[in-house]
């Protein structure tokens, strides 16, 4: 889980109910889980949702509201309680902190009191500070040419990611008119990130994995828009608002982007924490990865992100050396994938993921050591370098050099 609250709130008056959700939602790092206008109806709804924290009104029957907090208290102790009441008098902050409530906020609620009681409460709940590093992974997966291997590695990857054991994990394919990570998966789904965009404000974490394909592996699957026209629908403030939702639900994102750099997928490459740039070693594709590195220099964010993976290493026609490759890139290799078509093809064809298909594979390795790589924390994290390889800092006098010349 990521370090977003998730919340539940309890009011049965519904200007302050509402009032408080609209403060709520404002929040970025907090999900509403649920909400309930009725305190009898309360800890059934807590139970399912299982929320960080709990809200719960007194003002419309305060003592039913307080025997709510104390059921709660024991129903669901991981659970922390905000108490909220018009009222200010010591008595009832008393009465609401001895039978359980973590917080008082006096209501209307000051945005900086909630603000803080909830900081507050993600540190203990986290260990760390609202927003600190407990975050999701999300790692965006774009190619700097069509058929270069994205959804080949977007796909392998999220699998490998799956499979451990504590991770939750979506792909999200981003490719919205050609996408085909449902083939890969070999799955018909129901749903589509369409679904989704368009009742992003309603979904809930149940309602939001329902709508969901899950894969055999543990993985779930948010496909593209089924019809062409609808791609228009996905706006990237839409998206936005999806990304935010995934955040608040799983551990791993990983986005399979188009080859159009379009506005949707520069906000995924800016909600994501990694991009891998799949590249080949041949010239049109370095070509433009050059050209995408030098567009994205003003952006510092972005490049500070960007790490190349180098695919089918071993394809022998027409292939660049990797060491010319890196002194043209101006960059490390952060992985290398090797070629191995007939076991992709393979995969592709059975939609069943390398690390079933073929676990010991070399291909499969590299992915998982990839895998490793992205997940390991900052300072383990160690690029790739070529064996027996000199320095290849050094541009030189190469004709193969895309960079403009410093004037
Ligand atoms: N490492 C690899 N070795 C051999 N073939 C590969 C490798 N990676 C991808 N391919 C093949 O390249 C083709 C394009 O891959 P794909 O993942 O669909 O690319 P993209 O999503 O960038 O368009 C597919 O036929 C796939 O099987
Ligand atoms: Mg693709």
């Amino acid at each position: 889980m990521s370090n977003v609250l998730r919340i539940a709130l309890a009011d049965p008056v519904d200007a302050s109910r509402e009032a408080i959700k609209r403060q709520l939602l404002a929040i970025e790092t907090i999900w509403l889980e649920a909400e309930c206008s009725r305190y009898e109806f309360f800890p059934d709804v807590a139970e399912q949702s299982n929320p960080d924290a709990c809200i719960v009104s007194l003002d419309a029957d305060e003592a039913k509201g307080l025997s709510l907090i104390e059921r709660l208290r024991r129903e669901l102790p991981q659970s922390a309680i905000l108490a909220v009441s018009s009222k200010t008098d010591g008595q009832i902050i008393l009465k609401a902190v001895r039978a359980g409530a973590r917080e008082y906020l006096p209501y209307p609620i000051d945005p900086e009191d909630l603000a803080s009681a909830l900081e507050r409460i993600a540190e203990i709940r986290f260990g760390t500070s609202h927003g600190g590093a407990r975050g999701s992974k999300v790692v965006a997966v774009a190619g700097a040419t069509g058929g270069v291997g994205c959804t080949s590695l977007a796909v392998n990857l999220a699998c490998i990611l799956a499979s451990h054991p504590g991770n939750t994990v979506v792909l999200v394919d981003l490719d919205l008119a050609i996408g085909d990570a449902d083939v890969f998966l070999d799955t018909i789904p129901d749903y589509t990130l369409l679904d989704v965009a368009e009742n992003v404000s309603r979904l809930d974490f149940q309602l939001l994995k329902k709508s969901l394909t899950k894969h055999s592996s543990g993985l779930y699957l948010l496909p593209r828009p089924v019809e062409l026209r609808d791609l228009a629908l996905i706006t990237p403030e839409s998206l936005r608002r999806v990304f935010g939702l995934l955040k608040a639900t799983f551990s791993h994102i990983v986005l399979d982007l188009s080859k159009g750099y379009t506005e949707t997928d520069m906000a995924a490459l800016e909600f994501a924490t990694d991009v891998l740039m799949v590249v080949q070693l041949d010239l049109p594709c370095l070509r433009n990865l050059v050209r995408i590195q030098l567009s994205w220099d003003e952006q510092e964010a972005l490049g500070e992100k960007l790490r190349i993976v180098v695919n089918r290493v071993g394809l022998e026609s027409g292939q660049i050396k990797l060491k010319k490759a890196k002194e043209t890139i101006g960059r490390e290799i952060f992985a290398q994938i090797p070629n191995d078509y007939r076991t992709m093809v393979e995969m592709r064809n059975n939609g069943i993921p390398l690390i079933d298909l073929a676990p010991k594979a070399p291909i499969t390795k590299a992915m998982q050591e990839l895998a490793e790589r992205l997940t390991a924390p900052p300072d383990a994290a160690e690029q790739v370098s070529e064996e027996g390889e000199e320095d290849a800092s050094a541009t030189g006098n190469s004709w193969f050099c895309f960079w403009p010349k410093s004037k």
